[in-house]
């Protein structure tokens, strides 16, 4: 009894306890079973979120015990031998965590270029098609206002400013969801475009400083240009802001930008824990520079306003720096 007490309150062992024992029965007897431990003390390792160099670091404290209580040369070049064995076979899950993601990417990168292909196929079809639908009803207006009196002539006049607004509205809209300016001049210039809209639209000021001139890989322009365009969405959502600012501007090779306004801020936190997230932007933000390799980091506190921060490593030679406008 007492015994059985003793046996259910010993504590588990611990990795470090794992690993060393199993690399010493490694050591000693070899075999397959051995290296399924080695598999699994690996799979153990990601779950506890145990980065490769303090698996690396513990695999080399191990393999300095055991060797310092060997003896002989030979013997040493034997224990060396099934270290890196039982290395290389922990590090296995790790091999397949990586290439998982690496699938991961490329099946996201495939899915935003299927996406930006529907957005200008919408794009073009809310500019072309119902621009030409308004062209119809501006000429049928045309013909009713011959017919009418003069003095029901103004009320038509009204119905074709509005028609008007309409039209502007749209053209900008369709402009937005995929610029041309994007394509043509690049995403710097599409996001003053964009700037200039969303402030119109929101009454919000929207202050755009940038030191890079240039261009970009279009996957990474298109990306860019969608975060930021996601990030002035919420700021005139959520915010209740007055002002935002866009900073972009290269650090040695990684190209900065934020995107900070003097709104009601948030728990970043709290909004994107499980079961507690409310939106996609966000997370689609972080989706889309995870998919180029970039990051995004959120400072917010209620009441503090929101900065966001996104980092990306570019080699490109050709987006250059100058003097801040
Ligand atoms: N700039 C901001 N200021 C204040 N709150 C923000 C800001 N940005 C995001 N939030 C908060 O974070 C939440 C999540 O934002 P997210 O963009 O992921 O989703 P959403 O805007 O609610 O919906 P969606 O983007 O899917 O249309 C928002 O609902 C809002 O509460
Ligand atoms: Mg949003």
């Amino acid at each position: 009894m007492k015994n059985a007490t003793k046996r259910k309150t010993q504590p588990a062992a611990t990795f470090e306890e794992e690993y060393r024992s199993g690399l010493s029965e490694y050591a000693l007897r070899g075999g397959e079973a051995a290296l399924g431990r080695a598999y699994a003390l690996g799979r153990r390792a990601i779950s506890e979120k145990m980065s490769l160099i303090e698996l690396a670091s513990l695999h080399h404290q191990a393999l300095h015990r055991m060797l310092a209580d060997a003896r002989g040369a030979l013997r040493n070049r034997e224990l060396l031998t099934a270290g890196c064995d039982f290395l290389a076979e922990t590090l296995s899950p790790y091999e397949m965590a990586h290439r998982g993601v690496q699938d991961a990417i490329a099946a996201l990168r495939q899915l935003n270029e299927t996406l930006e292909e529907e957005i200008k196929r919408i794009a073009y079809a809310v500019h072309d098609e119902a621009g030409q639908l308004l062209v119809a009803v501006h000429l049928a207006l045309a013909d009713l206002a011959r017919e009418l009196p003069e003095h029901q002539k103004a009320e038509v006049g009204r119905i074709e400013k509005l028609l008007n607004q309409v039209e502007k509205q749209l053209r900008r809209y369709s402009h937005e969801l995929r610029p041309t300016v994007l394509d043509d001049l690049g995403w710097v210039p599409a996001i003053r475009l964009l700037a200039e809209g969303v402030s119109k639209r929101a009454n919000l000021r929207i202050q755009v400083k940038t030191t890079i001139a240039g261009r970009l890989a279009g996957p990474l322009e298109i990306a860019l240009y969608r975060i930021v365009q996601e990030a002035l969405t919420n700021a005139a959502r959520h915010a209740k802001a007055s002002q935002v600012r866009i900073q972009i501007e290269r650090k040695n090779r990684l190209l900065c930008c934020t995107i900070e306004d003097d709104g009601v801020g948030f728990d970043a936190r709290e909004v994107q824990s499980d079961g507690k997230r409310r939106g996609l932007g966000l997370i689609g933000m972080q989706e889309r520079l995870s998919a180029i390799g970039g990051t995004l980091s959120i400072k917010s506190a209620p009441g503090r306003g929101t900065k966001l921060l996104i980092q990306l490593a570019t080699e490109n030679s050709n987006a250059n720096s100058h003097r801040a406008r």
